[in-house]
């Protein structure tokens, strides 16, 4: 079977083909470049974006797949969490092909999606494992037990930590999205010149760590700017992590898997990596085109409907 994958939930206008043996048979992604000068993603700028680049994306994906849109066997679109007019671009227009073609119409849980994302590329991956969804809007610890059981055992309860990372970014003057610059700066500080604080609560929190990054910017300016961000970047990996590893533990899987955009984190696989091979637990990551907000993810999870 093909399935046509369409995500639209936030600033990335996302569509891809994917066959029943998961295979990627064709996927375009249009970023939006225009937030950056808002400083974060503006949700009327994004779903007018979405309206003007869904055609073109699709047009484009059956294009690579070398398919019609005749071929396609069903439609999946990213329904929740997202922005609500950035998400009704994708679903109207899912809506619109499902009808044209009279094929079903799956509607798939984004952060689920970015749960499974490492099984795109890691051929022999299944469930069960536990997964960590980090990015710009979701911070989460998941149990999957297969592929369409999902169990959220930690959530953040303010800010995610890839905003965390743009805000703090945005306040040393990177602009935006600063994650993926913070982190090649962690790798050039040093680590223990300040010691970020770690909630002690029994959840993700991170808005308190991000009044600490920001208030120390506003008084050093420039100055220790590298190791701020590595005691920062590796402070929350480290954090994460640890969650992760504390339910892999006590539920006895064996694997773990990443997800979001800041899975692609050099230093966060640096920590994961290290605690995942001193607790004998297999690590997955997505490729970098399937950490962020994509299609693919969303094909491979409305096939297991
Ligand atoms: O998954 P995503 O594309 O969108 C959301 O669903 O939010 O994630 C975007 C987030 C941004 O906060 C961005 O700064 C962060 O992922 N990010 C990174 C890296 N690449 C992107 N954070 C750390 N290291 C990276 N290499
Ligand atoms: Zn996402």
């Amino acid at each position: 079977m093909k399935f046509l994958a369409i995500e639209t939930s936030c600033d990335d206008t996302s569509v891809a083909i994917v066959d029943s043996s998961r295979n990627v048979l064709g996927m375009k992604t249009l970023s939006q470049s225009e937030h950056a000068r808002f400083g974060g993603v503006m949700p009327e700028v994004a779903s007018r974006h979405h309206e003007n680049s869904i055609l073109e994306a699709s047009l484009a994906t059956l294009e690579m797949a070398n398919l019609s849109v005749n071929n396609v066997d069903a439609v999946c679109v990213a329904s929740n969490p997202g922005l609500i007019g950035s998400l009704l671009v994708g679903i109207s227009f899912a809506h619109g092909i499902s009808l044209a073609l009279n094929v079903p119409l799956i509607e798939v849980n984004h952060i689920e999606s970015h749960a499974i994302s490492a099984v795109i590329n890691n051929e022999n991956l299944d469930p069960p494992f536990v997964s960590l969804v980090v990015s710009g809007g979701h911070t989460s610890v998941i149990d999957v037990e297969n592929f369409t059981k999902y169990k959220t055992y930690f959530h953040t309860i303010d800010d995610a930590v890839g905003e965390v990372l743009d805000k703090v970014a945005r306040e040393m003057g990177i602009p935006y999205p600063g994650g993926a610059t913070l982190d090649s700066m962690a790798l050039q500080g040093d680590r223990n010149f300040f010691k970020m604080p770690r909630p002690k609560i029994s959840n993700f929190s991170f808005s308190g760590i991000k009044t600490w990054a920001i208030e120390i910017v506003k008084r050093l300016g420039q100055n220790h700017i590298n190791d701020l961000a590595s005691s920062l970047v590796f402070g929350i990996s480290e954090y994460v992590s640890d969650y992760a590893l504390k339910i892999a533990k006590e539920l006895g899987r064996k694997q773990i898997c990443t997800g979001g955009g800041v899975a692609a984190s050099k230093v966060l696989r640096k920590v994961l990596s290290k605690k995942c091979a001193e607790n004998d637990i297999n690590l997955f990551f997505p490729d970098t085109r399937y950490c962020q907000d994509n299609a693919a993810m969303i094909g491979i999870r409305g096939m297991f409907f």
